[in-house]
């Protein structure tokens, strides 16, 4: 079994941001090789590069234009993120919803250049429609969880049962993540039981006074 990924998004957290940036990456780097779980990391565009550079987890960017090249001001194309070391991007997050057409350039930009797609959806209706797209992964967040401190798992274990039954209706070959108040290894075990994949999380490990225990026990039980 291929081993499930942990994607800690940064989101703009001051938290976050440069040097914590360095010391989160540092962390998850650490546990990844304890534990032989893959631990991705979502930082600002400013941190993609120099985590990128410096690490070796894969590095994630938290959203993407799926534009050519060219004459777009203030936008971030996949041109840009391959370049800057990105492994993939979110697409859609919660925080950042876009059309359907938008979120369809995107994931087929990213895979023309190989970059790994993770659409962020809210419901199951949401989600059979991303995995039409066939992305690598679909990561269902339930928006009044996040950053809530509850988590999916023990809050909405249904709504995670119900995503992954309706992606996989539609493809069996796309990932899926959960995500939202997730924060210990008993919710990362509840979601791979449930049929996904992994995780998409950001406050517990972000704004941790000690990410590294975090992200150990986050890994505990797999
Ligand atoms: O992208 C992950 C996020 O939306 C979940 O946030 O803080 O509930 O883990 P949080």
């Amino acid at each position: 079994m291929p081993s499930p990924l942990i994607l800690v998004n940064l989101k703009t957290f001051r938290e976050g941001m440069g040097n914590r940036a360095h010391m989160i990456a540092n962390a998850a780097q650490l546990v990844a090789h304890e534990s032989g779980v893959t631990i991705g990391i979502a930082p600002s565009y400013i941190d993609l590069h120099p985590l990128s550079h410096h690490f070796a987890i894969p590095v994630y960017a938290q959203h993407v234009d799926g534009f050519e090249p060219g004459a777009h001001t203030g936008h971030i194309t996949v041109d840009a993120l391959k370049l800057a070391g990105a492994a993939g991007s979110l697409i859609n997050h919660s925080e950042r919803r876009l059309t359907l057409a938008e979120i369809e350039a995107s994931v087929r930009a990213l895979q023309a250049l190989k970059l790994i797609p993770v659409v962020c959806t809210n419901n199951e209706a949401t989600s059979a429609g991303a995995a039409a797209l066939g992305p690598e992964y679909v990561a269902i967040e339930p928006p009044e969880l996040i950053g809530s401190g509850v988590s999916v798992s023990k809050a909405n274990p249904d709504i995670i049962r119900r995503s992954v039954a309706a992606v996989h209706a539609v493809n069996q070959k796309v990932k899926v993540l959960t995500g939202a108040g997730i924060q210990s290894g008993e919710c990362v075990k509840i979601a791979i039981d449930l049929g996904t994949d992994g995780v998409l999380l950001a406050s517990s490990v972000v704004k941790a006074k000690d990410p590294l225990s975090v992200l150990r026990d986050l890994v505990s039980k797999l």
